[in-house]
């Protein structure tokens, strides 16, 4: 089906650029502006836009990408006066990729190292940023602007949300969608002695991320004060993601350690169920912290082989005692009308104790996904469409 590449592939003669463009085996060299680019023929050849292999009216791939042949290479190419890659392939195919599409494809260590986000782990004196609902719920600036620090910080506050029961979700609308969970789209967080969660007692809660018991935890938590009138009760978050950059610095074992080992985690109530296992730290495949569960109350108890509980219990210790450390506490009262929300795989809350009997407290949560904020996010931005590698023709 494949023809044999026709040997030896060229860059045409006479055109622009021609000292520009270097073909290899397998891969070709465009040196622009000063940086060298490498592509790989199979690569180009794959994210052809022409017509034939993108749906035009969704700019989806038509070309079904196992089709192309280990034997890729360019018959023949040339850059032309507009600064765009053309080539013929040895198939017989013709693709053009624009200099502005190459650049923002540029898969060499250094572009991908500069276009991955550095979240900012929080310092010494961390306020979390906080935004003012109206702001928020208008769209535009107001609500780039606190997506661009939950990005960054993992945490913000947004004020005067109307205190009415049902409020947090109508927000969590107005990003995106909520994520459903067992138990209640709405969590209602206030004393109930006859509750299925540590929340509903009067209890401190130490930092901890929810519904661990999930093998997908939802990626972000609004928690909404309706009233908070109790003696104590003050909030706590912490900076999951410093936690362990300090921990893996610290100790690389601990924190390998407590990349590995699955810890079984569960939440119940009498007619509902959650329950997963996976280690608390799940890295991306850059070797990033991506997912942090950290839940005291709903771990069960370890199921791993013998040799491995005393260094769990080890790492444990350790980071337990970060967690709940003044060093990464960040404690404030939220007032009535104040939305907390949190990336969930990223930071975790807690709370004080509180006296249930010296006044109201009643919060409500909704969960969402983090990649739904992100593509908002997006979407504000204009960030969302494809750049065309090319415009083959007008039509
Ligand atoms: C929660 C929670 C904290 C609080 O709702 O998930 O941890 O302040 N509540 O009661
Ligand atoms: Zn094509
Ligand atoms: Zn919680």
């Amino acid at each position: 089906m494949h023809d044999a590449p026709s040997a030896p592939s060229s860059v045409l003669v006479g055109t622009t650029g021609v000292d520009r463009l270097r073909l290899g085996e397998r891969t070709l060299a465009i040196d622009s502006d000063g940086v060298t680019r490498t592509f790989h023929y199979v690569w180009l050849r794959d994210n052809c836009w022409c017509g034939d292999c993108r749906i035009r009216q969704t700019a989806e791939r038509r070309l079904y990408t196992a089709d192309i042949g280990a034997d890729i290479a360019p018959a023949q190419a040339w850059i032309d006066a507009r600064d765009t890659l053309n080539v013929t392939w040895n198939d017989g195919h013709r693709s053009v990729f624009s200099a502005s599409w190459l650049a923002q494809h540029d898969y060499s260590d250094q572009a991908r190292a500069a276009r991955r986000h550095q979240p900012a782990l929080w310092a010494a004196g961390f306020v979390p940023p906080s935004f003012a609902h109206d702001d928020v719920v208008a769209g535009g600036a107001g609500q780039l602007a606190y997506l661009d620090a939950m990005r960054d910080h993992g945490v913000a506050i947004v004020r005067d949300v109307p205190a009415v029961s049902g409020q947090v979700a109508r927000f969590a609308e107005t990003l995106g969608h909520v994520r459903e969970v067992a138990f209640e789209r709405i969590h209602n967080v206030r004393h109930d002695p006859t509750g299925y969660n540590v929340a509903h007692t009067a209890n401190e809660l130490k930092p901890h991320t929810d519904m661990p018991s999930y093998t997908w935890p939802p990626s972000v938590q609004l928690i909404h004060f309706l009233v908070n009138e109790a003696d104590g009760g003050e909030s706590v978050v912490v900076d999951g993601w410093r936690v362990l950059a300090d921990l893996r610095r610290a100790d690389p074992g601990a924190f390998d350690t407590l990349a590995s080992v699955p810890v079984p985690f569960q939440l119940f109530s009498a007619d509902e169920d959650t329950y997963a296992v996976a280690p608390m730290i799940q890295l991306d495949p850059d070797g990033r912290v991506r997912t942090f569960r950290f839940s005291n109350q709903l771990a069960l108890p370890l199921d791993v082989a013998a040799d491995v509980v005393e260094p769990f219990y080890a790492a444990y210790r350790q980071l337990g005692a970060m967690v709940d450390s003044d060093r990464y506490r960040v404690m404030f009262r939220a007032a009535d009308g104040d939305l907390l929300t949190l990336h969930g795989h990223r930071v975790l809350h807690g709370r004080l104790p509180f006296d249930p009997a010296s006044g109201a407290r009643h919060l409500q949560d909704v969960y969402m996904e983090w990649d739904d904020l992100m593509a908002r996010r997006r979407v504000l931005r204009g960030e969302h469409l494809p750049l065309p590698a090319a415009v083959v023709d007008a039509s």
